[in-house]
Order: structure tokens, then C-alpha cells, then sequence
């Protein structure tokens, strides 16, 4: 406890000069004080009401880290000693790509979001996929958690589903789970396969390879979160007729809440933290209602306390995942959200999170 509280106020302490760094390369420099061993090294509490079995994975908690943080790979250990139930790397594009110009990533401090048009910085394939076997049999082989691997495509490549599909044969055998990304904004035209037509193809497709993998690791696909009912009623729609194993909402918004200051709105770009929350929980309530509980949903957006993380599992969240509010936040935000949520659940009388998934609706 004593620790804990010296190291969270050691967070708010640090902040502030952190956030007299580029954005950019303040990441970076917490990549780099994780590698050294910096972080938490949190043991999972395993809390028994927090246990959940979905796409026949046992998450020790609901609670994941959303792709982004880590994309090339390089501190999935480190990931699970904030205390996440599961790590999603990436996104990861076939071949290296250098992404957008810099600036790129920009903090909002007083609403507590970020936009970036990062434009999958990827360092490809061959060379994350290495990163992930030297990881592999000293970690996820051990069980220190459920790691998912998430593909996008390149900028300059004309067939996406050939991406997604070489991807997925890449990866299968060393994800617990995959994630299609079809919802980056940063990415010219790839929100366009979120189209019932291009979506009904493209899932046809990543299905038949994983089906045909030895290994067939459960396949999520990504979506945005700023999408109309009827949108939402075609992905509903599409994706159960695909057997697709579930559907993470989401990624970050197109739109500008009014929270955010005039001069930031204006950056092209991905928004998420504390004004996506909103948004998001009631386009995953509205999906979780379309796809009538018949596949997991994965919350996404804006989650920065154990209170949101339980208003996304009411509106049908079977997992949630976070990011931004890490930056805002600290390293042990994590392990307070589920500490929290636990109490939450107790409190309302359920005895696992699975029995509260979608009961607010
Ligand atoms: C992201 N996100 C993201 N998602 C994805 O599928 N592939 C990616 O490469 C990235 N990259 C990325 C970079 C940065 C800097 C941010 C802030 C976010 C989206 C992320 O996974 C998540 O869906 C949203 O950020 C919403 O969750 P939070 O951050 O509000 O908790």
C-alpha cells in the first residue's frame, strides 16, 4: 500500500515535467524507463470475481491494454506487470513503414485526450514477429498473460485483404488472439471496409486463413466508434453471418466533442480518452443489442476509472481495453480499476463479470 501511494504520487509528481516533453517523445522515453525495468511489476491479484473465460481464453481480468501503446512489440512483459488481463500489440503492417509526418500525437491535458494521426508507424512483420518468438517461450508460453496481436495493412498497398490475411498466418501461431484493425482514421480509405459489402468480403477472407492455420486463435475485428445505428446494424449483421469470434468498438473518433479546445480540434486525426466515453459506450450498447449478446463485444474508449470500465460491461462489454487514460493517469491505474471494479460487481450482487455483460441495457 505504502509503496503504491508513493509511487502514484510520484506519477503526479512527475506529470507534470513529462508533460513539458513532446508528446512523442515522452512515449518513447517511457518505452525506454519500462525496458529498463522502471514499471510496475504488479502480480495479478486474480481477483475470483474478476476471472472471465471468453472465446474459450481465461482472462485473469477483464481489464486489457488497447493496441497502440506497444505497436512494434517491444514491452509486452512489461505490459503485464501494470496488471492487465490481456495486451494487444500493434497495429503492425506487413512491411516497415515510417507513418505520418511529425507532429503527429497531441495531448489535450484539460479534457484528458489525445488526437494522433500516427498512420501505423510499423516496423513490418518479420521483424515484430521476431520480437514476439524471443518474448514467446519466456512469457506467454508461462502464462504471464493472454497476448493479442493486431494487424493493419500498409499505406501504399492496393489489397488489403491480402495484408490482413499474410498477417494472420504470421501471427496465429504466437497470438492468443487477432485483431483485424479496419477503424484507423489515419489510414486513407481503410475505414471504408467497415462498408457492408467490403466488410462481408474482407471477413470471408481473414476467416478462411484462420481456419486454415494449425493454430486457430480467436478473430476480433476493430471497429470505429463513430458510426450511425444503421452502420452499426450492417457490421452487426455481417459479422455474426462471418463467424468472426468477436467485435472490439472501438477505435478512435473522427468528431470533436465540444471539450475540445478550438486549436486542437482542429488536428486531423484519431481523438480518444475521457471525451470518447460517451460516444462509445452507447454505439457498444446499441451493437451489443444488434448482435443480441451472440459474440463477445470488447469495450473501448474513454474508459479512466473502474466505474467506466463496468458502464461498458453493462452496455455489453464482455472484455474492456484501455489506453489514454494511462497517460493521464499512471502506472497504477490499472490495478485500481480492478480492485474497484471487483467491489462494484460485489456490490450489485454479481458473482463474476460475465453475469453483469450487457445488464444496464
Ligand atoms: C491508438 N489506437 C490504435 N488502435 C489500433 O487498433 N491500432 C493502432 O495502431 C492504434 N494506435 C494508437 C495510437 C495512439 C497514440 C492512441 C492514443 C490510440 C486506438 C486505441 O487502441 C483505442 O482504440 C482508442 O485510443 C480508444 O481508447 P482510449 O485510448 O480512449 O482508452
Amino acid at each position: 500500500r505504502q509503496a503504491e501511494m508513493t509511487s502514484f504520487n510520484f506519477y503526479r509528481l512527475l506529470r507534470p515535467f513529462l508533460f513539458l516533453i513532446d508528446p512523442e517523445k515522452a512515449h518513447h522515453l517511457a518505452l525506454m524507463l519500462l525496458k529498463m525495468g522502471a514499471g510496475p511489476h504488479i502480480k495479478n491479484d486474480a481477483l475470483d470475481i474478476l476471472k472471465t473465460r471468453v472465446c474459450g481464453l481465461n482472462f485473469p481480468n477483464p481489464v486489457g491494454l488497447a493496441a497502440g501503446f506497444d505497436k512494434q512489440a517491444e514491452v509486452m512483459d512489461e505490459m503485464f506487470g501494470f496488471g492487465f488481463g490481456f495486451v494487444e500489440l500493434g497495429s503492425i503492417t506487413p512491411r516497415p513503414q515510417s507513418g505520418n509526418a511529425k507532429p503527429r500525437l497531441f495531448r489535450i491535458a484539460e479534457a484528458e485526450a489525445i488526437i494522433n494521426r500516427f498512420g501505423f508507424n510499423s516496423d513490418g512483420f518479420d521483424v515484430c514477429q521476431r520480437r514476439i518468438i524471443a518474448h514467446y517461450d519466456a512469457s506467454v508460453q508461462k502464462s504471464l498473460g493472454i497476448l493479442g496481436i493486431n494487424i493493419g495493412k500498409n499505406k501504399d498497398s492496393t489489397d488489403a485483404a491480402a495484408d490482413y490475411t499474410v498477417g494472420i498466418k504470421k501471427f496465429a501461431p504466437y497470438a492468443h488472439y487477432l485483431t483485424v484493425n479496419i477503424s484507423s482514421p489515419n489510414t486513407p480509405g481503410l475505414r471504408d471496409l467497415q462498408e457492408r459489402e467490403k466488410l462481408a468480403g474482407l471477413l470471408e477472407q481473414v476467416m478462411a486463413m484462420r481456419n486454415a492455420c494449425a493454430k486457430k486463435p480467436p478473430l476480433f475485428v476493430k471497429v470505429a466508434p463513430d458510426q450511425t445505428t444503421g452502420q452499426l446494424a450492417d457490421i452487426a449483421e455481417v459479422a455474426l453471418a462471418s463467424g468472426v469470434d468477436g467485435i472490439i468498438l472501438g477505435n478512435t473518433t473522427v468528431t470533436r466533442p465540444a471539450s475540445i479546445p478550438a486549436v486542437l480540434a482542429k488536428e486531423t486525426g484519431g481523438l480518444s480518452g475521457k471525451p470518447l466515453f460517451e460516444m462509445s459506450t452507447s454505439a457498444l450498447a446499441s451493437l451489443y443489442k444488434l448482435t443480441q449478446g451472440k459474440i463477445p463485444l470488447i469495450g473501448c474508449g474513454g474508459i479512466a476509472s473502474a466505474q467506466d470500465a463496468y458502464a461498458k460491461i453493462l452496455a455489453g462489454a464482455s472484455l474492456v481495453q484501455l489506453y489514454t487514460a494511462l497517460i493521464f493517469e499512471g502506472p497504477f491505474l490499472v490495478r485500481r480499476v480492478n480492485r474497484e471494479l471487483a467491489a462494484l460487481l460485489a456490490r450489485d450482487g454479481f458473482k463474476s463479470v460475465g453475469e453483469a455483460v450487457g445488464k444496464g441495457t
